[in-house]
């Protein structure tokens, strides 16, 4: 081919990571282009007569008018397969894991073939009939997954052939079906969601292991979430928390335009961590793709539905996938950044009148289905929003909202106030309460719903209150309005609170937030009944409750923090009977506070004061 080869493709113009190329014949939207000598890949955004306009997915650096390109015929596709799990890979599925530091332009798309082998059985034999998403066999893989190779939607016939059990590289055909080869690795268009025969009510919660969630804003699994939070309010931890503790199959992390050092620190953390179900890595379940914050722009906008492609993979294995995006705001300014060069009509703060049905689109992959091979699997979706300057009317925050199921709204002032995770309760919800409260109630824990209502009462009125007392003085509060501000800090300190970084506490089992829910829960409850009773409210409020606000960090059992709670209670019932409860009306924890002390030690489980 020579430069004056006027029937070859060309490139008419680069601006930006927006390239036309003139002279492609029978191209279709969204097919790959291969632009230049060193083949940066870009996807087909709009074809106008003869000049088809690509959005390259990496730096357009040297790309000049004249250079070749080519069309590969086909739509973005994730490489599907085993090698996923456990993996590192960029915003189109090519792996990270063994690639240089520096990854050189046009890195391929495809693994070197037979790179990994994988222990493959079969579980259908020659003459079978196979419908599409029948089982063919199974693949051992670490992380207790229980990993199917699934014949993939739209295929079906009669086995003709089986491979047989033993070792198989990524590329092997493990059956022909009716005349077709399937292999171990299949691909798939991002953008194409992965079809399912029936839409499902999600049941059960994702179990994140964090108590502020799993108390008072539950998602389900098949559900989505948002967690919309300004800079530095707590968003990537409280993801990456989810990612190590929550009770999912397989994870998929999108670091999408954020920091490749937070990244790299969780890798290494991720790798370190024991899986609680199997003993080994929990970086076995996890498949990281990142497209960090120095990585090309463009490739952010499919790195979601790359993720998306992966989860719906998995979950056709009959799985539970969850689907975290850190964050969905980069992934907007990469959708405004190509709607500005493209020249589309800007809408609101400059985004494409297309954010919306984005958003949507990306969200509305979530969901529990019957798979087409008749198993139940499920896809949640948990995306952080990161509006600048912590505006949460801005688009991208608000739209997110209309189309997620529950909310995290991380709040500036308790992130100052170091009250993490920062999920403001007055800010956030769960439009799944009934159907997670019904689940509890299912398995053993009917009173899940009304710690929860009560959780919610108490704090809402706390609040209520506690701004009343800024105004007038909380002296000129009746004593059981002042013990409802009390009891709204026990809860805050005592349930909300946790602290990533804790040993014990990192991440909270059902039982335990049960039980630390209910000690707060029913120690805030005597306070409001002594208050009744005509005990003071700065005697209630001069009381040492770090026993039990401690319990998160020290009582790592249930039972543990119930010896906490009762010791608390007869702590407080010494303290009710004590003649004159209003003589030590002002007096700080001082001595009182030894006696109770000696009374509840005997428990040997209390801090000291
Ligand atoms: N659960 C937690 N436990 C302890 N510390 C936390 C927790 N959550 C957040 N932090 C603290 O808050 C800091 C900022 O958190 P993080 O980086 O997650 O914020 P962010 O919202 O992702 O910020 P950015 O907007 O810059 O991406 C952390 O470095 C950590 O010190
Ligand atoms: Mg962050």
């Amino acid at each position: 081919m020579t430069a004056t080869d006027s029937s070859q493709p060309r490139i008419a113009r680069v601006n930006g990571p927006l390239v036309e190329v003139a002279g492609l014949t029978e191209v279709a939207m969204y097919d790959i282009i291969e632009l230049g000598e060193s083949r940066l890949p870009g996807e087909t955004v709009a074809i106008r007569g003869d000049v088809t306009t690509v959005q390259a997915y990496e730096y357009t650096g040297g790309l000049a008018p004249g250079h070749p390109a080519r069309s590969l015929g086909e739509p973005l596709s994730a490489r599907l397969g085993p090698h996923l799990l456990g993996g590192i890979f960029d915003g189109l599925l090519r792996p990270l894991t063994g690639a240089p530091a520096w990854l050189e332009p046009g890195h391929p798309f495809t693994l070197a073939a037979g790179h990994d082998e994988f222990g493959f059985t079969p579980q259908v034999s020659a003459g079978d009939a196979a419908a599409e998403g029948a089982c063919l066999g199974s693949v051992a893989v670490a992380g207790g997954i229980a990993y199917r190779v699934v014949l993939p939607p739209g295929m079906s016939g009669v086995v003709e052939r089986v491979r047989p059990t033993g070792r198989a590289p990524g590329d092997a055909v493990v059956a022909t079906i009716s005349g077709i080869d399937v292999r171990l690795t299949s691909a798939w268009p991002v953008r194409r969601r992965r079809p399912y025969r029936e839409r499902l009510a999600g049941s059960s919660p994702l179990l994140t292991g964090q108590r502020v969630v799993d108390v008072l804003f539950p998602v389900l699994k098949g559900g989505s979430c948002a967690v919309p939070g300004g800079f530095g309010t707590g968003k990537t931890i409280l993801l990456q928390q989810i990612t190590k503790w929550c009770d999912a199959d397989v994870i998929v992390y999108v670091g999408c335009g954020e920091r490749g050092n937070e990244l790299a620190d969780m890798l290494s953390e991720l790798a370190g961590l024991t899986d609680p179900r199997t003993g080994g890595k929990l970086s076995d379940r996890t498949v990281v793709i990142a497209n960090t914050s120095n990585m090309p722009v463009m490739a952010r906008e499919a790195s979601i539905y790359s993720a998306a492609t992966v989860a719906e993979y998995f979950r056709d294995m009959g799985l539970d996938v969850v689907v975290v995006a850190d964050s969905t705001s980069r992934w907007a300014e990469a959708l405004r950044e190509f709607a500005s060069r493209n020249g589309e009509l800007p809408a609101e703060e400059g985004y494409p009148a297309s954010l919306a049905s984005a958003l949507a689109a990306f969200y509305e992959r979530a969901g529990r289905v019957v798979t087409v091979g008749g198993l139940e699997g499920s896809v949640t979706i948990i995306g952080a929003v990161s509006p600048a300057g912590g505006d949460m009317t801005e688009p991208v925050t608000t739209y997110t909202q209309r189309f997620v199921r529950s909310l995290w709204s991380l709040d500036r002032d308790l992130a100052y106030a170091r009250h993490y995770p920062a999920i403001s309760w007055s800010g956030s919800f769960c439009r799944d309460d009934t159907a997670v409260a019904a689940w509890y109630a299912g398995t053993g824990d009917p009173g899940w719903a009304d710690r929860r209502s009560h959780l919610a009462g108490l704090l809402a009125e706390a609040d209520r209150l506690s701004s009343l007392a800024e105004l007038m003085g909380a002296a000129a509060l009746p004593p059981r309005e002042r013990a409802t501000i009390l009891a709204g800090r026990l809860i805050r300190e005592g349930v909300l609170q946790q602290s990533a970084l804790s040993s014990v506490d990192a991440s909270c089992d059902p039982s335990r937030a049960a039980a630390l829910t209910s000690a707060v829960l029913a120690v805030a409850g005597r306070c409001l009944d002594m208050a009744d009773a005509g005990v003071p409210g700065a005697t209630l409020e001069a009381q040492d409750f770090s026993p039990i606000l401690r319990a998160r960090e020290e009582a790592a059992t249930p039972e543990a923090v119930a010896v906490r709670k009762r010791a608390m209670l007869a702590r407080l019932g010494g303290l009710a009977q004590a003649p004159g409860p209003s003589a030590e009306a002002t007096e700080p924890a001082g001595e009182a506070g030894d006696q109770d002390h000696e009374r509840a030690g005997q428990d040997g489980h209390l801090g000291a004061a």
